[in-house]
């Protein structure tokens, strides 16, 4: 099928390569229409390369859809206000998987694919913890803008999760922002692609990691702070209880106490729900839950943006918004090589 669909691309392109001569072959008696005809091509030469390149995300913005789906946010809003309704962990749920897909082969997501041969991202190892609640969010209110008639087939789930991404953050009473869109849907999920950061991960593995994907050191302190919201599971971080220097004693005791079993799990900050910057005045206290978020306050480097956040909530909520419409920005296909998929789990 893939064979025959490049087969007909390729004819489609001689032909057009022909008729595209034999005009030039018809002008060249004129020498100005053919230094015309050489304009024109100069100018079919750099659409190409632009699409091609990677500043395509240049191309992103939010009036994409306006119209083509006139109701697009209206509609994604009502339908993630119903998920959060139905299940009170489905917005961390959503924030997260958005990282997750922008963070492996870009926003395009590619995490949502589900491979028959059972090779792809949301089965690796890493992303095995991503809660079923954040994939059915976008399920759903891709289900609900593909009812309206003149939506049908023309939203892409990348854009639906960034947009579901959003409004679980405004829904939890985070900043409101406008989200950049015209991304494609990836045709590609593997789970060799995954790395993600992890948990043991110091200052300098977490700037690394974030800046391989054109983010700052702020960037990463304010996208951490994502971690407002939520749960995590009591694996990653129990080996920090009694051992770890930095963690509040009075925390340590608490956290022992929580985790008991294997399955259980602890707030990755003291309002799960909502979406502020107690995470940050939390890490002061020593009360961080993962390593990875307890090691910004600790690197004095870092140390300063996260004091900064944890007096002054409205330039985290601002840092937030600016650091997600670049996490927003990242690997974003084109026409040319994505497509607008009809069922979020299965390339068309
Ligand atoms: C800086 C590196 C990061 C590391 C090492 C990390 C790691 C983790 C881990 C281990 C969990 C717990 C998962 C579980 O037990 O279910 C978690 C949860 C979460 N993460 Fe991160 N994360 C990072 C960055 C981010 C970013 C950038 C965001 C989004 C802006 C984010 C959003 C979340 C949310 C919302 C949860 C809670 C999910 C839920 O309760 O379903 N994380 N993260």
């Amino acid at each position: 099928h893939e064979l025959a669909g490049a087969a007909s691309h390729t004819s489609g392109r001689a032909r057009k390569g022909n008729s595209l001569r034999e005009a030039i072959e018809r002008e060249t008696d004129r020498p100005m229409a053919k230094l015309g005809w050489l304009a024109s091509l100069a100018a079919a030469v750099v659409v190409v390369v632009t699409l091609r390149s990677p500043l395509a995300a240049a191309q992103l913005r939010p009036g994409y859809y306006a119209s083509i789906c006139p109701n697009l946010e209206t509609i994604v809003r009502n339908s993630v206000r119903q998920s959060m309704a139905q299940s009170q962990i489905s917005a961390g749920a959503t924030l997260r998987l958005f990282f997750h897909d922008c963070a492996v082969r870009g926003c395009d997501a590619s995490i949502m694919i589900v491979n028959s041969n059972g090779d792809d991202e949301w089965r690796s190892p890493d992303d095995q913890s991503l809660k079923p609640q954040g994939f059915q969010t976008v399920l759903d209110a891709k289900a609900a803008v593909d009812k309206d008639p003149q939506c049908r087939y023309k939203v892409s789930c990348a854009d639906i999760l960034a947009l579901a991404a959003r409004e679980s953050v405004v829904q939890s009473g985070g900043p409101n922002y406008q989200v950049e869109l015209g991304r494609y849907d990836g045709k590609v999920s593997t789970k060799s692609s995954v790395v993600l950061p992890h948990v043991d991960f110091n200052l300098d593995k977490l700037n690394a990691f974030f800046s391989g994907l054109g983010l700052s050191q702020t960037d990463m302190i304010a996208l951490s702070g994502g971690h407002t919201m939520g749960a995590a599971d009591c694996s990653f971080f129990q080996s920090r209880i009694g051992t770890d220097p930095t963690m509040d004693s009075g925390f340590a005791a608490q956290l022992r106490g929580t985790c008991t079993s294997s399955q259980s799990s602890a707030f990755l900050d003291p309002t799960p729900l909502g979406f502020d910057n107690s995470y940050y005045k939390n890490l002061q206290g020593g009360r961080g839950l993962l390593g990875s978020d307890q090691v910004l306050y600790t690197d004095p480097r870092s140390r300063g943006t996260v004091n900064y956040y944890a007096s002054n909530q409205g330039t985290f909520f601002y840092d937030f918004t600016v650091a997600m419409t670049k996490l927003g920005r990242v690997g974003v296909k084109t026409a040319a090589d994505g497509e607008i998929r009809r069922d979020c789990r299965y390339t068309n």
